[in-house]
């Protein structure tokens, strides 16, 4: 079904380029969807040298891009009649269509950039300009900002607090922008109305460092006369309620009015007040507690029809001033990650009532979010909502494992007809939904459940024959879908929720496969910088509120995403900007060597089988027994040196590339001289983890690599074709036995439906993955909702689905496809929404006979790998695949015919 959805949502895409394209010209090369920092139309910009996209489409093979021009313009009109005010590129000789630099003049705060792009096809003939598009730059500079941050500090704590102006527009308004914060979280209306649909906003940051703003465009929403704003902020992360908000006005007449939180607030002509009203509690953990009959009715709005005079009614009587209080102490950064919103609701599968009176709601899906209430009732009911993952023996939610959660949401009915409500400031991981105290008997339609997440798109998409994979693939897609509030959580439900890097060193590459992380990681990754210290160290959770500090050797996460982010996407700016970080950060861990060998770690290859792990050690024993704390930090340390040597090459820095490069070598040299372990012919304890892990890092002697295979191999038979691994050689297992030829191997462990494996997880009812193989209950280490233990499904995208970036083209300019037709797979469709457009990679097999299609964007190429040793007999189109049109043989490589392809769509055969 979802992929369904998917090609759907990318057919109509590009039915409606196809259709542009068609009116505008019979180039063989059209140009649409236009991005700026990889968004569409976006305001907030603050980079001072936007980063342009398009994307291209034709209906021949093996076209690209030979030449591009970029038009800017200050407004439409111009832009239309090809008059660039701002800056005109010029023909520019490039193959480059994504991440291209604007190179205009500087930009100024808050102006409007429209532009268009044309390019030049392979045989130098100019398309059409594509639609136009725009960009706006935020406020660029401190002393843009002539609001300050305001609170109350006279009580209602736990309470959010309800903050009011009323202002008076003199003109008819040409254009208005809202600057908003609020932290923890706000809601903005404007005249009684949610001004856009982002929920639990700003995203999370350490306050202290980094605060978060919103853009929002209101000049439809304002009207001549009088006007109220209202905004409600919550406790969020940050515990103590404050508001700072600039209404920027520019009226038909060319005349500027500022209106918010300005420092002359309770002066100037909008009045400020604030009170508290009906969210009496709101906890991100505990959830929201909301009395209906303390709400006050058009707090936010006016109501009714002015006075004689023309003065409404005033509705801030007995409200409080607010004060003036501190800024958190970070600095004010525009939001262009996507923002967190309800991308989804689901309705209810069951309800029962498992006791008298008491309801559970099973949503069928393990998810986060919250539940929106509909019913009506006498004033003053108190109806009690518990949010569990799993339930008890007796039907009733089990909230043990959410540890001090309480995960319960309440609202008291003011007794007016039907009500509706959901809570703002807090969010759920749950799959039922207990209802206790409800005016008679709730139905399915009294409660529905609301998917939140930060809005990132979903980006690739697999489906196979076999169902169990697919169920596998399902269950890991909510798991991560349910993780990412802004940050890259490691749980939804209990009492923690935090970015822990340790689990996303595993984690990143399969978010990046399942979902558009060009925006999130980017944010992140500035999240991790803002708690690294001095000496290098950064910190085990972003922002900081757990684990250790330093944090655990094992978070290569660190420099991992910002590589991922080039290697998908194209970006080279994140790589540069945190370059100095990631160099702190592998210093400080050489710094903690003795001989080359990481000298502490915490967690490792964390969370194994409990057979596996040592009893009563961290994590209610989730520390593993066989494969050593130091082994991990070390190993990872060389990962990091030589990711930096090699981002140090994409940056030109050439003594950085060697220096790296030989801290490398030394780390490998002694990694190699204390692990290796001749008798056993493997790594240490010679198990699954630490073979796969040394075969990944790539350090394995080359004489050596076929003992180290096969005595991986045995160690995975010895565990009767098991994994004994934790959260991150889970991955390794599975990669290394692939590309070393044991793919049937690779498939069977990741299709086990016997402890410890992921089909285990689904027949006892997982619908999201599981912290621990095991299935545990209680007040322990057990999230059922744990993104940890999920790079099985990167593993079904590059190797099932073949669909992978090519490092010689980073963000697919390149791409390799290489399907591995495994155990009893017949069919495999997988696509992947590139920066270039959508690939497809699609292959079935029947009586011996192979077939591949597949889907190149225009401007890239790719490399196909078919499975077969006779290149010759490879069939494309119905002729030999040599004889094809786009379609160059590379010869025969580890088992496969391999071509290279440029755009198009391909069908390749072999028998
Ligand atoms: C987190 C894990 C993390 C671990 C490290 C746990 O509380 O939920 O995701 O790997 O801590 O100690």
């Amino acid at each position: 079904m979802q992929i369904m959805k998917h090609t759907l949502r990318f057919l109509l895409l590009f039915a409606s380029m196809a259709a542009i394209g068609a009116l505008s010209s019979h180039a063989a090369i059209n140009v649409s969807g236009l991005r700026c920092e990889d968004a569409v139309n976006p305001l907030g910009i603050d980079a001072a040298k936007p980063r342009l996209s398009w994307l291209l489409t034709s209906s021949e093979r093996g076209q690209a891009q030979t030449a591009y021009q970029i038009l800017v313009a200050s407004d439409e009109d111009k832009l239309r009649s090809d008059q660039a005010d701002i800056w005109d590129s010029g023909k520019v000789v490039s193959d480059q269509s994504i991440q291209v630099l604007y190179k205009g003049p500087t930009l100024s705060s808050r102006q409007r950039y429209f532009w268009k792009v044309r390019v030049w096809d392979k045989s130098g003939v100019a398309s059409t300009y594509s639609e136009s598009a725009f960009w706006e730059m935020t406020l660029l500079s401190p002393r843009d900002w002539k609001a300050n941050w305001i609170g109350f500090t006279g009580g209602w704590l736990g309470r959010a607090l309800y903050f009011r102006s009323d202002l008076t527009l003199a003109k008819p308004v040409r254009r208005a922008r809202v600057y908003v914060s609020g932290i923890g979280y706000y809601e903005l209306r404007l005249n009684g109305i949610k001004v856009g649909d982002n929920v639990l906003d700003p995203g999370f940051t350490d306050y202290t460092k980094r605060v978060l703003y919103a853009t929002y465009d209101v000049g439809s929403e304002l009207k001549t006369g009088h006007n109220v704003i209202g905004v409600t902020v919550g406790n969020g992360w940050w515990n103590r309620p404050q508001l700072l908000l600039q209404l920027e006005v520019t009226y038909t007449d060319g005349s500027d009015e500022t209106f918010g939180t300005l420092s002359s607030f309770n002066q100037n002509n909008g009045t400020w007040r604030v009170t508290s009203g009906p969210i009496l509690n709101n906890s991100v953990y505990d959830g929201e507690v909301y009395d209906a009959r303390l709400e006050k009715p058009g707090w936010d709005s006016l109501v009714g029809d002015p006075d004689r005079d023309g003065n409404h009614l005033d509705r801030t009587e007995g409200w409080e001033v607010p004060h003036t209080v501190p800024g958190p102490g970070g600095i004010l950064v525009s939001q262009t990650i996507d923002p967190i919103k309800v991308v989804d609701t689901i309705r209810p599968v069951s309800v029962k009532e498992v006791k008298p009176e008491v309801f559970v709601y099973d949503f069928g899906q393990n998810m986060a979010g919250w539940a929106r209430l509909s019913l009506s009732g006498p004033r003053g009911i108190q109806v009690t909502l518990r949010f569990s993952e799993e339930l008890a023996s007796d039907g009733t939610v089990d909230q043990k494992n959410l540890r001090k959660a309480a995960a319960t949401d309440v609202y008291i009915l003011k007794g007016e007809g039907s009500e509706t409500w959901e809570p703002r400031f807090t969010y759920h991981g749950f799959r039922y939904v207990q209802v206790e105290g409800f005016p008679g008997k709730p139905v399915a339609e009294n409660l529905t459940a609301l998917v939140v997440r930060s809005s990132v798109a979903p980006s690739g998409a697999i489906e196979t024959s076999n169902q169990l994979v697919n169920r596998i693939q399902k269950m890991v897609w909510w798991t991560e879908a349910s993780n990412l509030t802004s940050i890259p959580t490691d749980c939804p439900q209990r009492d923690e929720r935090m970015g822990w890097m340790n689990d996303l060193t595993v984690r990143a590459e399969e978010a990046v496969y399942n979902f558009n992380m060009s925006r999130f990681y980017p944010k992140f990754l500035h999240d991790v910088r803002d708690e690294q210290d001095e000496d290098g160290a950064i910190t085990d959770t972003a922002p900081y509120r757990w684990g250790q500090r330093p944090a655990d050797p094992v978070s290569s996460s660190y420099l991992l995403m910002a590589w991922l982010l080039y290697q998908h996407y194209g970006d080279t700016r994140t790589m540069a900007e945190e370059y100095e970080g990631f160099k702190a950060w592998t210093d400080f861990l050489y710094s903690h060597t003795s001989d080359n060998i990481v000298d502490y770690g915490y967690y490792g290859d964390w969370s194994p089988p409990k057979a596996f792990a040592i009893p009563g050690s961290k994590g209610s024993g989730a520390v593993s027994k066989d494969t050593p704390l130091q082994f991990m930090s070390t190993g990872y340390l060389y990962y990091d040196a030589r990711l930096v040597s090699q981002m140090a090459r994409t940056l030109g820095k050439a003594d950085d590339e060697a220096a790296y490069s030989e801290m490398a070598n030394k780390v490998a040299a002694s990694f190699n001289q204390k692990y290796w372990n001749e008798a056993a012919g493997g790594y240490g304890s010679n198990n699954e983890s630490m073979n796969s892990f040394a075969l990944f890092l790539g350090v394995v002697p080359e004489d050596k690599v076929k003992r180290v295979v096969m005595s991986l191999v045995n160690a995975v038979h010895a565990n009767q074709d098991h994994l004994t691994t934790g959260n991150l050689c889970t991955k390794y297992v599975l990669e290394m036995l692939t590309v070393y030829g044991y793919g049937d191997l690779a498939f069977k462990i990741a299709t086990q439906e016997t402890y410890p494996s992921w089909g285990y997880m689904l027949a006892n009812g997982a619908t999201t993955l599981w912290e621990r193989w095991e299935p545990l209950t209680g007040s322990g280490m057990n999230s059922h909702n744990h993104p940890m233990m999920g790079s099985v499904s990167s593993w079904f995208h590059k190797y099932l689905g073949g669909i992978n970036p090519d490092p010689q083209g980073p963000g697919f300019k390149r791409i390799v496809i290489h399907p591995y037709a495994l155990g009893d797979l017949t069919w495999v469709r997988a696509e992947y929404n590139s920066p270039y457009g959508l690939i497809r990679s699609s292959w079935h097999r029947q009586n011996g006979v192979f077939t591949l299609k597949v889907t190149v964007p225009v401007n890239t190429t790719a490399t196909v790998y078919i499975p077969t040793q006779n290149a010759a007999s490879v069939t494309e189109g119905g002729k030999p695949a040599v004889a094809a049109d786009s379609v160059r043989s590379l010869g025969s490589r580890e088992g496969a015919a391999v071509f290279e392809v440029g755009s198009g769509d391909y069908e390749f055969v072999v028998k």
